[in-house]
């Protein structure tokens, strides 16, 4: 693993002031990332979609200032200083100094939205990390004119990464693999990179309902879940046969077999909560409504022959994806049927996306 290549090895301009915003969308995990050492090394590899309009816009203000030991900070979430989300900040800070030491010559204001709700269960700190890192890269960028964009993305992923390990598959679209894996070529535990093999039509612009089940904040954060695959008895078959889920979903990417891909995709989401269910502490994110929603899903799906189907992430949400083609049907199943188990009857519609945009 040579992280070397991402410590600037130029002299850099001098820029008194700059302000950058960027665009950065959050992801869902076809084959799931659960279990990690340090620093954010993944156990084995996974593969995300990309989404579009979950998505968080970020602006950071940097003007020069003597360099201090540690970075120097201002935090606005949706317009209002946030003191309890700046740890979280103020430490991926520290782990991406190394890479990044013009940071500490800067003052830096971030103010940061998002276009979903704070903690739905919406991996919030994918596209939050990846927004940040990507200001970091334009600062960079203006900095050392030299940097290719191909090594701006590869470094942004890196230390999204640092911040939250899938923010490293909010950098580009619409698929991107993170962990190092035999069958995907370039792939690292470092960063993410884009699927490097033509996906089949079927998976076109693929649609992903994300039904808002539970929007409280999480009984058990993705962290300390990570942390309790480190004693887990099952953990060692789970990385193996993540890894080998992985290897199969590529050809199911590319051969555009759909039956396959349901049956992998589904079976991810549920070994993941497997995985939570026989932790020690054990614990359950899923909620009664997550089930009904699921045994609803496989209904409609024997009785129309649909290929729709579900995944979840860490929380009680359900990610309900199906091809561009059923999107009619599909979507009034959900309005008429879906809804009635969310909160509130939320749910948001989204498809896959290319990846982070400057504004
Ligand atoms: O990036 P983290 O540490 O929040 O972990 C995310 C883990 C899952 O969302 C459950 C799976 C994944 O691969 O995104």
């Amino acid at each position: 693993m040579n992280t070397a290549q991402f410590i600037p090895d130029r002299p850099l301009e001098t820029i008194e002031k700059a302000s950058f915003t960027w665009q950065t969308p959050s992801n869902i995990a076809l084959v799931k990332y659960w279990g990690k050492s340090d620093p954010q090394i993944p156990k084995n590899a996974s593969i995300s979609f990309t989404l579009k309009n979950c998505h968080t816009i970020t602006t950071i203000d940097f003007s020069k200032k003597e360099t201090t030991a540690e970075a120097v900070f201002e935090l606005f979430f949706e317009g209002k200083e946030k003191e309890e989300f700046k740890p979280k900040i103020a430490s991926f800070f520290k782990r991406v100094q190394a890479y990044c030491p013009y940071i500490l010559g800067y003052k830096m204001t971030i103010n940061s939205e998002n276009s979903f709700p704070h903690s739905s269960g919406i991996a919030s700190s994918a596209s939050g990390l990846s927004a940040i890192a990507m200001c970091l890269m334009s600062l960079e960028k203006a900095l050392n004119p030299n940097l290719s964009k191909d090594a701006l993305n590869k470094k942004a992923s890196f230390l999204a990464r640092l911040g939250s390990g899938s923010a490293s598959r909010s950098i580009e679209g619409p698929l991107v693999v993170w962990g190092n894996h035999p069958e995907i070529a370039g792939s690292s535990d470092v960063f993410g990179v884009q699927f490097p093999y033509k996906v089949h039509a079927n998976f076109e612009n693929y649609q992903d309902a994300i039904l808002l089940v539970d929007k409280g904040e999480k009984q058990v954060s993705s962290t300390v879940g990570h942390n309790l695959m480190h004693e887990h008895p099952y953990a060692e078959n789970r990385f193996t046969q993540a890894n080998e889920n992985l290897g199969k979903i590529s050809k199911i990417l590319q051969e555009g077999n759909m039956k396959d891909f349901i049956n992998l995709v589904e079976s991810e989401a549920l070994t993941l909560h497997a995985m939570m269910l026989t932790s020690n502490p054990y614990f359950i994110l899923m909620k009664p409504n997550t089930l009904e929603i699921i045994h609803k899903i496989w209904e409609y799906r024997l009785a129309k022959n649909s290929n729709i189907c579900f995944t979840l992430d860490a929380g009680a949400n359900v990610h309900v994806l199906y091809p561009e083609n059923e999107k009619e049907a599909i979507n009034q199943f959900i309005e008429s049927e879906l809804a009635n188990y969310c909160q509130k009857k939320q749910y948001i519609y989204d498809s896959v996306g290319l990846g982070a945009k400057k504004l």
